[in-house]
């Protein structure tokens, strides 16, 4: 598989995931108008673009995408329309631009390698930065987080948005710390972790990432308000999806493919009790959206040798049916996250 590296201007590149299998994920049927909701460095944009005389609306929060898009639209002829703002706003987008239906939708979420490579955006307990994470220019930051945030609430979203089982002893060690002093890197954040479950994480069997791993993790989902900005679009898109008209998600964490999975089986009507292998049934089709083919897939050997950040990619897509999306699902109500988030800004 082609994996063009994405050249920002700088240092840092990114290259698009499953390229081939998002191409064929999204169906592209000739249709006129897709929607890339995590441009990033445009990979799986210019590939779309590439294949078919379309259009492509995208959003992302970060700055730098601004100027990729531009660059590209140099050799699109300005097929981009890039807006630097969150993917939820794409149903209003559309309202603006009067445009009743699109063709798909791509998803590709959590950071770019641009993000992670770059030390000043804080997303790396590797590299020495500043705490940030932010995906966008405004909002709370890590540094908030980490220094502000009650030491009870930073435990629970240790362990909800990272899944640690040590989240207690990690935001016990980190409330210590920050007494005495402010936490203003990522190393030294990385460092009390490590130092607080450290040797937890070594004598545990089968544990094979960095103790900061699942912290870092959390902490970014919160700041950048991750679970229920995809709820929030997905709630939002459904019925701008054009008949025939799919909707691919790549997920890079078990959480964040969990809450794909939990709203396209919904969208689907989908039983996990049946077999993947049995046909569709006329009730089924009374949904909004139906699975095309298989639930997942994830990139093969070559790919992952190649981009090794790609090893945890999972990629779900479901197709529009012309049944009308009617129900609101609130499995992801993030009211108890909202009242943590207001109590810190
Ligand atoms: C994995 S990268 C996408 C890479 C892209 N597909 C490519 O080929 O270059 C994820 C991107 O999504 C953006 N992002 C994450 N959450 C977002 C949101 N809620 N709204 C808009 N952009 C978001 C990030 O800033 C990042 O640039």
């Amino acid at each position: 598989m082609g994996s063009r590296k994405i050249s920002t201007g700088g240092p840092y590149y990114h290259i698009p995931v499953m390229k081939k299998k998002v191409l064929e994920a999204l169906s592209l049927r000739g249709g006129s108008v897709y929607v890339d909701g995590t441009f990033g460095g445009g990979g799986h944009s210019s590939a779309i673009l590439d294949l078919f005389d379309c259009i492509i609306i995208a959003t992302d929060k970060d700055m730098n995408s601004s100027q990729i898009a531009k660059k590209l639209n140099k050799k699109y002829q300005d097929r981009i329309n890039f807006y630097n703002t969150s993917y939820t706003q794409i149903p209003t987008l559309l309202d603006s631009l009067s445009i009743k239906a699109v063709d798909g939708l791509l998803l590709d979420l959590g950071v770019s390698s641009m993000q992670l490579d770059n030390p000043k955006r804080g997303f790396s307990f590797q590299n020495e930065g500043p705490l940030d994470m932010r995906m966008g220019d405004s909002g709370i930051s890590a540094y908030d987080v980490v220094n502000n945030m009650k030491v009870e609430h930073l435990s629970e979203i240790i362990k909800d948005f990272g899944e640690e089982r040590y989240s207690k002893i990690i935001a016990k060690k980190i409330d210590d710390y920050r007494k005495i002093n402010t936490i203003n890197t990522t190393t030294q954040l990385s460092k009390i972790i490590d130092d607080a479950v450290g040797n937890f994480y070594k004598k545990q069997r089968g544990m094979h990432i960095h103790p900061a791993t699942r912290t870092f993790q959390a902490i970014r989902v919160f700041v950048n308000n991750e679970f229920e900005e995809i709820y929030t679009l997905l709630m939002g898109i459904c019925d701008y999806i054009r008949l025939g008209g799919r909707i691919a998600v790549i997920t890079f964490h078990s959480l964040e493919d969990r809450i794909i999975k939990n709203i396209f089986d919904h969208l689907t009507g989908y039983s996990s009790s049946k077999s993947r292998y049995e046909p569709t049934t006329e009730s089924e089709m009374k949904y909004p959206f139906f699975y095309p083919d298989k639930k997942f897939y994830k990139p093969d050997q070559n790919e992952i040798k190649e981009n090794p950040r790609s090893r945890s990619a999972k990629l779900r897509y479901i197709q529009r049916t012309k049944h009308l999306f009617r129900e609101n699902l609130d499995i992801y109500s993030m009211s108890k996250y909202k009242r943590i988030f207001e109590e810190l800004k």
